[in-house]
């Protein structure tokens, strides 16, 4: 798909491509005003060309007719209980560790949009895994949208184990190593997730390369998903930036769909 070029505004800022100089249309009073109009007028055409006015039509319709807000989510869980947890783990200001997760507002609304991407407001009742499952916040979402979702992750932070049984999910204590199977499951699931992932060894200098990669990946293919089962993973950062050009090629190679940290893969059986 063609993206807009991105060139250097005159205050030296990044902008999204446009004319540099008025030309004759753009012509006016308002120089700012009718650049923006033009420019929008451009990406509305770009959008009707490439077929992403579909799509965003199609995202559009799912979200009115299946809306999903967070008062929805709240409404039959016992609020009380996430006031307890954030007296018992919250910590002022604190936005990185996993004392965070406290503020269920937050996550649910980034849960509802990671569902939302991934297209499971409109997709068949699905079992899901979500590996390194946190406070459960996405997999209550997958939940409420008629969905059978199950957690993996360390015995570690309590937060969890009392998120997990406030919002009445499951998830199983496992701590995933480079070249170890994933456990048995008593069934096999339709999608595997993992947001924000730290079990590649993320941030040492072990990180997993493409080696480590092929054998989780084997695995998933061949242990824990039905035929023709997708993967869905966002990556942390490391120094260097998501990936090195060894793993990037590696995920393009496997057949991944590849979108700054966000890799989706779909086995045999489906077509992208
Ligand atoms: C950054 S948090 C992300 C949590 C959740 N996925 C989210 O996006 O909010 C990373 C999660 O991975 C889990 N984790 C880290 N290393 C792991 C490992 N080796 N095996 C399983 N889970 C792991 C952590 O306990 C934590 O819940």
């Amino acid at each position: 798909m063609a993206r807009p070029l991105e060139i250097l505004g005159r205050d030296g800022a990044l902008a999204k491509s446009g004319p540099t100089r008025p030309t004759r249309r753009c012509q006016g009073t308002s120089w700012d005003g009718n650049q923006n109009f033009c420019m929008r007028l451009s990406r509305k055409i770009e959008k009707l060309t490439t077929g992403e006015a579909w799509s965003s039509a199609v995202d559009a319709y799912y979200r009115l007719s299946r809306s999903l807000t967070v008062p929805q989510l709240l409404k039959g869980l016992d609020q009380s209980e996430f006031e307890r947890l954030r007296v018992k783990y919250g910590v002022e200001g604190e936005t990185k560790a996993w004392q965070k997760y406290v503020d269920e507002k937050r996550w649910l609304r980034l849960a509802i949009e990671q569902a939302q991407e991934l297209h499971l407001d409109r997709r068949r009742p699905s079992r899901i895994l979500d590996l390194g499952s946190g406070a459960g916040y996405f997999l209550y979402v997958c939940k409420r949208l008629g969905h059978d979702g199950f957690g993996l992750d360390l015995d570690w932070p309590a937060l969890y184990f009392e998120t997990f049984k406030l919002l009445g999910l499951r998830r199983v204590i496992w701590h995933i190593d480079p070249y170890v199977p994933l456990p048995a499951f008593p069934a096999r699931f339709d999608l595997v997730t993992a947001f924000a992932i730290c079990f590649n060894a993320h941030e040492t200098d072990h990180v997993w390369g493409p080696k480590e990669w092929q054998f989780f990946l084997d695995n998933l293919e061949k242990n824990v998903l039905k035929p023709g089962g997708e993967v869905f993973l966002s990556l942390n950062p490391e120094p260097y930036g998501h990936y090195t050009p060894e793993l990037r090629d590696f995920f393009l190679q496997r057949g991944a769909r590849i979108d700054r940290q966000k890799i989706w893969l779909k086995f045999q059986g489906f077509e992208f």
